[in-house]
């Protein structure tokens, strides 16, 4: 693979999932999933494109069609600036959902994009941000070998430590925010990443290092960047503001300083706390007015329950302490209209104020800082750098009010600091916080990674004669699923022999010379595939030929010996049989009385610094391969190689090491007695779990899509 082009200009890909994400006019603050993130990723996208090293930068999310939200969010394709655009990718249902209602259908994703880099180009860089497209992005990178980069922007782990403080109990949690999927997922992204992007050293020395794939090595703290054309310190005798028409219609004396506070309406944000240190202080309210945006609302009965409460306590606040006339909540406002706010609380001299629980960044601080306003920043997150580098305010501890109205009251009277506050966050933002400077350390990493990292050869479809003859492909397991029941075998093998057009293939956990031997003992036509050693090696047609360019591709990092000096000395772990084990997988026999859990085991090999996974079957059958390996990947390694599209095949299992394959957009199913590692695919979309058992299992599964007529899929998409 050719990694750059001529004149060595990059091709980026930022993949960023979740939320309404548009160039023109971004809707921030309209919802919870659309806001710093959003900004930060098209933010970034716009400066890449504008640096002459860089030759095309997509910015790839969720194509949505719903008549909830704007037809913009329908487009394939948008621009964002000169080489940067949007890409918008179908997959799952077509309306919009909210993140936490996306991981089913992140593996389809997957496959979507899959076959989109196929139609236009591989990137030379992956991007993710966030833990869904952290996982998504990662399975690319390892599938296409190209280099990885990931950005976590908040992280499940500190989130749920910080969510079990409060009075919910873990599984209610577990269910609302789907911790257990996206930590696995973060992990997952940490691990392939070469890259790992951070906004601040708290971010850095607190959260990530919550987790195991944490490599301090590959960490880089590169602060994100403001927008300094759009923001920027009120010029004098510049006309006012529309938006100021807004505040005066709640505003008794709208020329007093304004303390202003922008966040999303979230309890985190501690904005009745604010309003609470305003209500009781009777110096403040005489000194200047409150004036909060909490993103906009059309109708507050419509929102989501969690930021209804939060405003439905905001304004029983302001009727408590009745603050008519001194504060303004304005309804909406355009982005532009921020940027005007901010400069209007500089020129009133008052001050911005940030009180959340904790903030992993606070871009809304250097927005003030760039505008000339002086802050009063929580402690808690990122403030503390801002501040370090900026100097244009006062932190707080954003639990105690006294502290607070303490400091809202010095910048307020205090005019010489004040000054001095809006000179230095003028001068501070642009020296530590311009989106070029971002660029250019961040291609500064880049370049060393895209240039060092190992980039085994492109799939190139070379055509073996067989395969290519069939319009769809039929792989089932071996034991357990096509054994079990020798009447319903023979009723599938017939079955097949009929239909000419369909392919058929194995994949197994047994190594080729075993799964040979089996094939022939139970008089099964020989595979036209072969997916053996739990997904580590491919073989073709009737001659078997193998699968070269997998077998560079999965070579990756891989450590056999490291696996086994690790894992030999486990309690409750014995390894299999000589005849078990292969070049790219180390077979154990796990005791569960005696042997660590799998999400330990995990941890152990982590630890040990080995990038590798571990799959579980049937509860007893540990098998490690290498990061680049299992049946998810060799699967789709095979659907791309040649050319199927993922409803053309259908996939049947039983067990954990069927699982990879289940995943994504083939047509999966799961036979009766399947173990109970796969219970938790129930529910999830083109995953048939069958009523009957083995391979009556299939038979089931094949009359359910109509796999062998004209192919339907009634389980595309599930609630
Ligand atoms: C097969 C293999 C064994 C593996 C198991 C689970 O039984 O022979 O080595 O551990 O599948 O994948
Ligand atoms: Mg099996």
């Amino acid at each position: 693979m050719k990694s750059t082009d001529k004149d060595g200009r990059l091709h980026i890909a930022l993949v960023s999932l979740h939320g309404l994400i548009r160039a023109q006019e971004p809707e921030l603050g309209r919802d919870a999933d659309t806001g710093g993130q959003v900004k930060y990723v098209l933010e970034l996208a716009a400066e890449l494109g504008r640096h002459r090293r860089v030759r095309q930068v997509d910015v790839i999310t969720r194509q949505i069609i719903d008549d909830r939200v704007d037809s913009d969010y329908a487009q394939l394709e948008e621009p964002i600036g000169p080489n940067a655009r949007i890409v918008r990718i179908p997959f799952g249902p077509k309306r919009y959902l909210k993140k936490e209602a996306l991981w089913p259908y992140v593996d389809v994703f997957v496959d979507q994009s899959l076959s989109y880099f196929k139609r236009s180009r591989v990137p030379d860089l992956i991007h993710g941000h966030y833990a869904d497209a952290g996982y998504a992005g990662a399975q690319l990178a390892r599938l296409l070998a190209v280099p990885y980069a990931f950005t976590g922007h908040s992280l499940g782990r500190v989130k749920r430590q910080r969510l079990l403080l409060g009075k919910q109990t873990a599984e209610k949690l577990e269910k609302k925010y789907r911790f257990t999927t996206r930590v696995e997922a973060e992990e997952m992204a940490l691990e392939t990443a070469s890259l790992v992007v951070a906004s601040t050293h708290q971010e850095v020395q607190q959260q990530y290092a919550l987790y195991e794939n944490h490599a301090s090595d590959r960490m880089e703290v590169i602060p994100p960047g403001v927008d300094l054309d759009r923001f920027r310190p009120p010029e004098p005798g510049e006309d006012l503001p529309t938006i100021a028409g807004q505040l005066n219609r709640f505003l008794r004396d709208p020329d007093k300083p304004m303390i202003l506070a922008m966040a999303r309406p979230d309890e985190r944000k501690n904005l009745d706390m604010l309003v609470k240190v305003y209500g009781q202080s009777e110096q403040l309210r005489r000194l200047a007015n409150l004036v909060l945006v909490m993103g906009c609302r059309d109708d507050l009965r419509g929102m989501a329950s969690g930021q209804r409460r939060v405003l439905q306590n905001i304004l029983t606040l302001i009727d408590v302490f009745d603050l008519y006339g001194h504060v303004a909540y304005p309804k909406q406002h355009t982005s532009d209209e921020s940027t005007e706010l901010y400069r209007l609380a500089a020129r009133s001299r008052g001050v911005f104020v940030n009180p959340a629980l904790t903030e992993p960044f606070g871009l809304t601080l250097l927005e003030a800082a760039a505008s000339g306003v002086p802050v009063v920043a929580t402690n808690d997150g990122g403030p503390q750098d801002i501040l370090a580098n900026c100097r244009n305010g006062l932190l707080v501890d954003p639990l105690n009010p006294e502290v607070i109205e303490h400091a809202l009251l010095r910048v307020l009277t205090e005019q010489e600091n004040w000054d001095q506050w809006s000179r230095a966050g003028i001068r501070g933002a642009k020296e530590h916080y311009s989106w070029s400077a971002h660029v250019e350390r961040y291609l500064r990493d880049i370049d060393d990674i895209v240039l060092h990292s190992d980039r085994p050869t492109e799939i190139s479809p070379r055509r073996a004669k067989r395969l290519p003859e069939f319009d769809r492909l039929l792989i089932t397991d071996l034991d357990n699923t096509l054994t079990g029941d020798d009447a319903a075998r023979q009723r599938l093998t017939d079955a097949l022999q009929d239909a000419s057009n369909v392919g058929f293939g194995i994949a197994t956990g047994r190594r080729l010379d075993d799964a040979r031997t089996m094939i022939e003992e139970l008089g099964l036509p020989m595979p036209d595939l072969l997916d053996t050693s739990v997904g580590t090696e491919l073989h073709y047609g009737e001659q078997m030929h193998p699968d070269l360019s997998w077998r560079r591709q999965i070579a990756f990092q891989w450590d056999r010996q490291g696996v086994r000096t690790v894992l030999d000395q486990q309690p409750g772990l014995y390894l299999q049989e000589e005849k078990e084990q292969s070049e790219f997988k180390v077979s154990y026999q796990l005791d569960p009385e005696l042997a660590p859990s799998i999400g330990q085991i995990r941890r152990i090999l982590r630890q040990a610094g080995l990038r590798v996974k571990a799959i579980l079957s049937l509860g007893i059958y540990l098998d490690i391969v290498p990061v680049r390996g299992g049946s998810d990947l060799s699967i789709r390694h095979l659907l791309y190689k040649w050319g199927f599209q993922p409803e053309q095949l259908l996939v049947a299992g039983d067990s954990g090491n069927d699982e990879g394959m289940l995943r994504g957009r083939t047509l999966g199913v799961v036979v009766g007695n399947h173990s109970p590692e796969l219970n938790k695919l129930k529910g999830w979309p083109r995953i048939y779990f069958a009523k009957s058992n083995h391979a009556e299992g299939i038979l089931e599964g094949i009359d359910y899509y109509q796999f062998f007529g004209n192919i339907v899929i009634p389980n595309d998409w599930t609630e």
